[in-house]
């Protein structure tokens, strides 16, 4: 709820800026131009619905922010978020003149301020110094807001793709507002030096602050900033307090792997206690719990945890984390605890939104197809490296969108081999399902793609498939950027072998009994062969199809094999 607040609250006052800077862009064409959509802009702003929305939004945030500040136990932070919390807690103590000078002198003292030209002379002409300052708000409200949108929007999977034209609208939006008032600006500083009557005939038809009301309006202004200032000063200086208060009261032990601890003050959360230390910690999201990415799980006895709140047990349920594992940046513990970092300190977004059990590694039963192109190699020679290249991407598309549509994970390709997995989140039975269908799909989309490359190909492509089932090793393994989820053992290693009886059978489809079985598909009309699995005293029963497109659609009759065959080979 109080993510959420902060959140819209932040994005209100973010459509404000917005139209209040892409209003002063309107410089570049003309002052006249600049006036006619603010009158648009006031407009949309001016009624109490809206009046109401800005500012409740404004005092809804800032409130929050505050309360941000108190719960925070270390501003050791990163310097993109401690510039969040500076520039934030900065723009009202520096936009306090402004909002004095326009809103309230209008609302409250009937003045004639939300003028342009007024402005504009205000800035350039009558008080230089005010007009940097705006110009510094500006740059700084906006960077606030922009930083505070990178770390809503980072833990998005389509965030990556979109990062760099939002950073060009982040960039020019500010530049073009800025570059719109010093246009305008400096023809109001030559209309001004041109003409010394001109001040006079631009506001004759306004109603200035009289020296009255300005007095008041400094008054005003001076009152404000001296709140903004001290209610910061205030949570600061009672941070303190309380940081002496508990360390007088005894501090609690955080421990790591490695043997380190640390000991800090009761409320301090485990990610901040990391950072104290100077444990390198994961933290894509900035600690607001949105990531997952500094998930810990609990060793030992625990005492002195608090359930996790609303907001974090969904983020918990969405990466499928039992009971010990929590988000570090959301446990505050009061008692000792001793955490193991799930996530390497360097890990993205994209880490953060793989699910516990599969990305930590467990042993699950899932179905593994292998794919190959028969006599690749023939086919490539003599050719130039770019129609290589062409050709084997369109199979690779092709084949990719077959498994995806079937609810498969390509899990790599390997020269021009495919393999697969199927039923790591939906079980061995809806595995089996999955990979038949989709080397019924691959060999149809193969047809497809022959058809349309008849042109380059001296000869059909050709695949052999295999599929196999059984417990394997899921998790994430590799390094770096190569780290992805993979599955290895046994079943993997004959799903493999089966593929390359397709060559020995000369068949696009060779598929264990038991995947057939567990599919609940019924093959009994396709030859089978009983194989030899090296290791293995048992034999293992395979089903071979010419084409996997002879596969029945689950619930439909089989198809009639087109070449019976029968014999027994080793793997
Ligand atoms: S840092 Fe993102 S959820 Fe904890």
């Amino acid at each position: 709820m109080i993510r959420q607040l902060r959140l819209s609250s932040g994005l209100v006052m973010l459509a404000y800026v917005t139209m209040h800077l892409l209003n002063h862009a309107v410089g570049l064409i003309s002052l006249r131009a600049m006036d006619e959509v603010l009158r648009y802009v006031v407009g949309i702003w001016s009624n109490y619905p809206a009046q109401t929305l800005l500012y409740g939004s404004f005092l809804v945030h800032y409130g929050l922010s505050l309360w941000a500040l108190w719960e925070r136990r270390s501003l050791r932070l990163r310097a993109s978020e401690l510039s969040q919390i500076v520039l934030g807690f900065a723009i009202p103590i520096l936009l306090a003149r402004h909002v004095v000078g326009t809103r309230i002198a209008s609302d409250f003292f009937h003045a004639d301020t939300g003028h342009y030209t007024l402005l504009l002379w205000t800035f350039f002409v009558n008080a230089p110094s005010h007009g940097y300052l705006q110009m510094l708000v500006l740059v700084i409200a906006w960077a606030h807001a922009m930083i505070g949108l990178h770390f809503w929007l980072r833990v998005r999977p389509w965030y990556a793709r979109l990062q760099s034209p939002a950073l060009a609208v982040a960039v020019l939006v500010p530049v073009l507002s800025l570059l719109g008032m010093i246009e305008a600006g400096r023809h109001v500083a030559a209309l001004a030096a041109a003409d010394p009557d001109w001040t006079r005939q631009a506001f004759a038809q306004m109603t200035l602050p009289s020296p009255e009301t300005q007095r008041a309006l400094d008054a005003i202004t001076k009152a404000l900033t001296r709140l903004f200032v001290g209610v910061v000063a205030a949570v600061l200086l009672a941070r303190l307090g309380r940081r002496i208060w508990q360390r007088r009261h005894g501090l609690v032990r955080i421990g790591y792997p490695d043997g380190r601890f640390v000991e800090v003050t009761p409320g301090t959360s485990v990610l901040e206690s990391s950072r104290i230390a100077g444990i390198p910690h994961a933290h894509v999201c900035g600690g607001r719990g949105r990531c997952s990415t500094c998930r810990v799980r609990m060793r030992g006895e625990v005492h002195g945890i608090d359930p996790p709140g609303p907001d974090e047990l969904r983020v918990l349920r969405r990466i499928g984390a039992p009971a010990n594992i929590r988000l570090a940046c959301q446990l505050r513990p009061r008692g000792p605890v001793e955490v193991t970092p799930l996530l390497p300190p360097f890990a993205q977004a994209r880490e953060g939104r793989q699910r516990v059990g599969v990305s930590l590694g467990s042993e699950r039963e899932i179905a593994i197809l292998f794919a190959d192109i028969r006599g690749f190699t023939a086919l490539s020679e003599g050719r130039l490296p770019y129609d290589v290249v062409f050709v084997l991407n369109r199979y690779f598309s092709a084949m990719g969108r077959a498994i995806d549509a079937a609810g498969g994970r390509v899990d790599k390709f390997i020269g021009d081999g495919v393999m697969a997995l199927f039923g790591i989140e939906g079980g061995t039975q809806a595995g089996c399902r999955e990979a038949l269908a989709a080397a019924r799909l691959m060999s149809e989309r193969l047809g497809e793609l022959n058809f349309s490359l008849q042109a380059e190909l001296d000869r059909p492509l050709r695949i052999g498939i295999g599929i196999h089932c059984g417990p394997v090793i899921v998790g994430e393994m590799g390094y770096g950027n190569a780290a992805a989820i993979t599955a290895i053992g046994d079943a993997v290693n004959t799903a493999s072998r089966l593929e390359g009886l397709t060559k020995e059978y000369d068949c696009e489809l060779v598929v264990s009994e038991e995947t057939v079985r567990r599919a609940g598909f019924d093959l009994s009309a396709f030859p089978h062969h009983d194989i030899e699995i090296r290791g293995k005293r048992e034999m293992l029963t395979v089903r071979t199809l010419d084409r996997a497109t002879n596969l029945p659609h689950p619930g439909t009759a089989p198809s009639r094999p087109t070449k019976p065959m029968k014999a027994n080979a080793a793997v």
